[in-house]
């Protein structure tokens, strides 16, 4: 892209507090991220006051932190970008009001961002380490996060037809809900992928919903699944939150078991939803695109298609302000503003079927 955009975008949608500077869309000038992942291990879990709260003690750090990063200044900024949805209402409502009021203060546009495709703009962050410049429609990508998990298509910018979704939890949900039932530390998503790693024996085998030729995902039945067979192998105590009685290899083999059974699913659907519409890309992004495993499994899959793969680095796949700069970017030069009426959408969709 070759706006000449430098966007400061704003992201505080669910635990991370994410500031980042970005121009044309694409190059990173500052990507500043508090993580209250620590601060939520204690309680298994996110409370969205707690959060909120977090989020306005570091916004500002964060932002301080960014501009000595960027080395730029207001003079630069073309337009502050911000998270309004979906995510936790409160949550947002801190990025949001900060937001405004710096776009106001600096008399600078503001623009609307959808946290989803802020996820999947992150494919055009520019990165070195991935196999094409960037992405190519039209493509299919993945979103999978803690709290979405969908197919879409894209024929070009800011165009999505769905493809699918979940009709229960969304992937990172059912990784954090069997690891809290493997007595895992929260967030479950890296710490299975870690447990999964160091499994010795491989012949654990958890049920896969595919629902006929939809391209929609089930995980409920998994997650039910492993929760029957840690209560069996435990007597009943393994479902209590903190701890299972389980043997450390046993609960490797469950986390290889269960994360094999939900990238089965993904991988597939994905690249037959690619072939299907002749893709010649497809993407790949939110926080469970952050696992290894998923990451180099569709990467096998879809150089065997033929088809590039686009996933930006883990850490990019996780929330953060870039991503959001990358979406900015896009919905800025395409027009979008928002008023100072600006409120959060909880519950904004990135598209409908
Ligand atoms: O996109 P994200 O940072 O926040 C939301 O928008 O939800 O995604 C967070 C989710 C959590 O459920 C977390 O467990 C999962 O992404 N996650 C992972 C990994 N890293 C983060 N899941 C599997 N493997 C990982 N390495
Ligand atoms: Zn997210």
């Amino acid at each position: 892209m070759t706006t000449g955009s430098l966007i400061l975008a704003v992201e505080s949608s669910c635990d991370e507090t994410g500031i980042a500077i970005v121009e044309d869309g694409c190059r990173i000038h500052a990507n500043v991220v508090a993580s209250q992942v620590a601060m939520h291990a204690a309680s298994g879990g996110i409370v969205p006051e707690v959060a909120a709260r977090a989020h306005l003690r570091w916004i500002v750090p964060v932002l301080d932190e960014a501009w000595a990063a960027a080395g730029a200044g207001w003079d630069d900024i073309t337009a502050v970008a911000v998270t309004e949805g979906p995510g936790l209402a409160g949550s947002l409502l801190v990025g949001i009001n900060f937001a405004k009021t710096l776009a106001y203060v600096h008399g600078k546009p503001l623009v609307p961002v959808n946290h989803l495709e802020g996820h999947l703009y992150a494919a055009w962050l520019a990165d070195e380490n991935r196999d094409v410049a960037e992405p190519i429609f039209p493509l299919v990508a993945l979103i999978v996060s803690g709290g979405h998990t969908f197919l879409v298509e894209m024929r070009d910018h800011l165009q999505y037809r769905l493809l699918g979704e979940t009709v229960d939890d969304a992937a990172g949900e059912a990784f954090d809900k069997v690891g809290r039932l493997l007595g895992l530390p929260y967030p479950g998503g890296p710490e299975i992928m870690k447990a999964a790693a160091g499994a010795t024996r491989h012949d654990v085998v958890f049920p896969r919903a595919w629902l006929g030729d939809s391209f929609d995902f089930s995980f409920s039945g998994l997650k039910t699944a492993a929760r029957r067979t840690i209560a069996t192998e435990t007597d009943g105590e393994g479902t209590s939150i903190g701890g299972t009685a389980l043997p450390g290899d046993r609960v490797a083999e469950l986390a290889e078991g269960f994360q094999d059974s939900v990238v089965d699913v993904l991988v597939t659907k994905t690249l037959r939803a690619a072939r299907q519409i002749g893709a010649k890309s497809v993407v790949l992004g939110g926080g469970v695109a952050a696992n290894r495993v998923l990451r180099d499994r569709l990467a096998a899959g879809a150089a065997t298609a033929g088809i590039p793969l686009v996933v930006p680095r883990p850490g990019l796949c996780t929330d953060n302000g870039a991503m959001i700069g990358a979406a900015g970017a896009r919905r800025w030069e395409a027009g979008a503003r928002a008023g100072l009426d600006l409120d959060a959408r909880p519950s904004l969709p990135l598209a409908r079927r």
